[in-house]
């Protein structure tokens, strides 16, 4: 069955083109000039792309469907979450599996690939939090490697949660570095942070707007700092996710100037929000903004450098971190941001992103100035596949790619509200903000999902991807 997506702009990381796109099946077969051939005549399917532009479906490599959080659970399921993506423009997302203290590794891998398994919409593929690293967790890292799961995250915040020390972190890396996964690192001084949080709340300072600033920056440059120094010395990848403070982008830069395989992803609420607007609102408003790392005071100047990051490529990717909690009760799950009224250390941690961060950073770099089209792709997309061993299957448009694409109009404005939103959760952070650039039609391996304002797919459409490791080095 043929699909020709024709008389649009194609735009991958590294080429602008006028190009028809004939499409066999889930894959990608030609790419030609429009009018030089007869596709036409052999497509059941023509979607006219005229004045539109046609990407490769956006790839999130941070998304937590289901994290079980600060006594609750994210209240994106894989169904509605990934669901909601594809009206984004994300055709992939890479989710965390959990294991948990006293859980083997596999086992937390096998549960959440059964959470998964034929809910999702759009192609989906593990990470793993390794929660507990102990000697049978190094050894089934092997494992996890053979069955698609290549990338490892670990965490020097939450102590008696996720928290990793040092040694737990350094043996981690070591295995990483001989069997060629990615350590991921949230990167954050978690036991200064816990004494900061706890005199906080001694002297009365309960409101949303103390999570941020019981977390300064210093607390994220220092952790980023000892993650590069402890992947260097075990001569491992590294990958930081959710940076949010320009000290901590410095050390990456160091970092990635001496050569070093360390990367980088920022989120959307980083560009976006800030302390004073945002975290600070009126009463308990902020608590929809709390998440970790935190969203900062926009007069420190870290959105400027972040964004000059993504320029430069000091940072590689945005993703989304997207682990949505309702502010008002939810249905199914109860009581969620407001477990955390009268003390901010009890607000779960996170905020929805996932169906708006491809539209977002179109409208932010692009149409702002600040990137241009092929970065934008590169950033949402292609860069991600590299990093986490999904390319050229996915994150570029190419002969042979799968035909994860997007037609995407430049030429709409509209504004963001949680009254058009798909995420099933009861508030967007980006709330009346007025944007330009639209998903207009998603195919997720040469199947039309989207089609302006129709969901055409069925729970299910996604499959589950098998990594490879990193294969890039810089
Ligand atoms: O606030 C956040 N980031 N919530 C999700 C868990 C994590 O640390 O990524
Ligand atoms: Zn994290
Ligand atoms: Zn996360």
């Amino acid at each position: 069955m043929k699909t020709l997506i024709s008389g649009g702009t194609v735009i991958t990381a590294i080429d602008t083109v006028k190009a028809d796109v004939l499409i066999d099946d889930d894959t990608i077969i030609a790419i030609g000039a429009p009018g030089t051939h007869n596709w036409a005549d052999e497509a059941e399917t023509v979607i006219d792309a005229t004045d539109k532009y046609v990407v490769p479906g956006g790839i999130d490599p941070h998304t937590h469907m289901e994290l079980p959080f600060g006594g609750t659970y994210a209240s994106d399921t894989f169904e509605s979450g990934t669901t909601a993506a594809a009206w984004g423009g994300t055709t992939t997302i890479v989710d965390f599996a959990v294991q948990v203290k006293g859980e083997s590794l596999i086992d937390g891998f096998d549960t959440w690939m059964a959470k998964a398994a034929g809910n999702c919409a759009i192609d989906y593929g593990f990470h793993m939090i390794a929660g507990d690293i102990n000697e049978q967790s190094l050894a089934d890292m092997d494992v996890l490697i053979n069955r698609g799961c290549t990338s490892f995250k670990l965490f020097m915040a939450y102590p008696g949660v996720f928290y990793s020390d040092d040694g737990e972190i350094f043996r981690a890396m070591q295995k990483a570095a001989s069997n060629g996964s990615m350590i991921m690192m949230h990167a954050e001084n978690g036991m200064v942070i816990d004494i900061l949080r706890e005199q906080a709340l001694e002297r009365g300072e309960t409101d949303p707007v103390y999570h941020s600033l019981t977390r300064p920056a210093a607390t994220e440059s220092e952790a980023v700092h000892r993650a590069i120094v402890l992947a260097e010395l075990a001569g491992a990848h590294l990958y930081v996710v959710h940076m949010s403070a320009k000290e901590a982008l410095d050390e990456i830069a160091e970092a990635r100037d001496r050569g070093l395989p360390v990367f980088a992803e920022t989120c959307p609420q980083y560009l976006f929000l800030t302390l004073e607007e945002h975290l600070a609102s009126e009463g308990f408003e902020g608590a929809k903004y709390v998440c970790s790392t935190p969203v900062r005071k926009e007069a420190e100047g870290h959105q400027e450098a972040l964004w000059r990051g993504l320029e430069t490529n000091d940072l590689q990717v945005v993703s989304t971190d997207h682990c949505p909690f309702c502010m008002d009760d939810h249905p199914v799950l109860g009581t969620q941001k407001r477990l955390g009224v009268g003390d901010f250390t009890k607000i779960p941690n996170g905020l929805p992103g996932v169906e708006d961060r491809f539209q977002l950073i179109y409208h932010g770099g692009v149409v702002e100035g600040r990137i241009s089209l092929n970065r934008w792709i590169e950033l949402t997309s292609t860069a991600a596949a590299k990093l986490f061993g999904m390319y050229p299957k996915k994150g570029t448009i190419q002969v042979g790619s799968d035909a994860d694409i997007v037609v995407f109009d430049p030429g709409v404005s509209w504004t963001k509200s949680a009254a058009g939103h798909h995420m099933d959760v009861d508030y967007s952070a980006y709330e009346g903000k007025h944007v330009q650039g639209r998903v207009e039609t998603v195919l997720l391996r040469g199947k039309v999902i989207i089609d302006g304002d129709e969901y055409l797919g069925e729970t299910g459409d996604g499959e589950y991807i098998a990594r490879d490791t990193v294969s890039i080095d810089h």
